[in-house]
């Protein structure tokens, strides 16, 4: 299952936000998507998911177009996104949240399905979501999205405002999804982290892709103080 992108065109209605965008996540690889603010990582992973319509260009899930395909068909194919600011619904439980889509025993097999990831949910089902802590929500974020078992898994900005201690937490479920072979688009503001898991790396600049290599070519440091404004030591 590999996503492919080849001269894609997208943005908000006249608004042009990326530019010929070619990127490809091969069948169980990770890829790290950096970039400044407002480069338009968060508008590409929408458009993979469906909720950004190309203006041109291909996007190709397992061989198959994909731009006329709705968001929830590719959710079924297995492409899933956790968009920024968590994507859960804070007034439901986090059983309700973890079975939304599920009916019968699915509803128990997925909360089983997410308490073997993240054992600490398993005491909370009850609980409603919103009254949970940052790294909790963030956590049912990501179980959510595993009970849908995605081929592809796409995360923004995941660990925003977490602590550490729950950021390697949810970085160890990432690691176990990998091992699954299951492939990844990361957009993560932590670049370390972002590098230690990913087998490819690709920058985004103002809309367009301005560097695709591995992590061990980021080390020079240089691509990123220019694109980052940082260094990678
Ligand atoms: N819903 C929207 N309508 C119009 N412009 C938007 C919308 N969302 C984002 N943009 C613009 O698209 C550009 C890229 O934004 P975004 O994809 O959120 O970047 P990033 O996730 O890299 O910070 C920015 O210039 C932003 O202002
Ligand atoms: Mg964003």
């Amino acid at each position: 299952m590999t996503l492919e992108l080849r001269n894609l065109h997208a943005g908000y209605g006249r608004t042009q936000v990326l530019h010929d965008i070619n990127l490809t996540v091969p069948a169980g690889a990770a890829v790290a998507l950096l970039g400044s603010n407002g480069a338009g990582k968060t508008t590409l992973l929408k458009t993979i998911a469906g909720l950004v319509t190309p203006t041109s260009g291909e996007l190709r899930w397992n061989g198959r177009e994909q731009s006329h395909r709705s968001p929830h068909r590719r959710v079924a194919d297995g492409v899933c996104l956790i968009p920024e600011g968590r994507g859960i619904f804070r007034n439901l439980t986090v059983a309700e949240n973890l079975a939304m889509h599920t009916r019968g025993r699915g509803k128990a097999k997925a909360v089983e399905t997410a308490t073997r990831y993240f054992p600490v949910l398993g005491q909370r089902l009850s609980q409603t979501a919103g009254t949970m802590s940052g790294g909790q929500q963030q956590m049912l974020a990501v179980a959510r999205a595993l009970v849908t078992e995605p081929a592809l898994l796409m995360i923004d900005e995941l660990s925003v405002g977490l602590a550490p201690v729950v950021i390697d937490e949810i970085f160890a479920a990432i690691e176990l999804l990998r091992a699954e072979g299951r492939s990844l688009l990361v957009v993560e503001q932590y670049v370390q982290r972002a590098l230690a898991i990913a087998d490819y790396v690709y920058i985004l600049n103002k809309g367009r892709i301005v560097f695709i290599g591995e992590p061990a070519q980021c080390r020079s440091g240089t691509i990123f103080e220019r694109y980052l404004g940082e260094g990678v030591a």
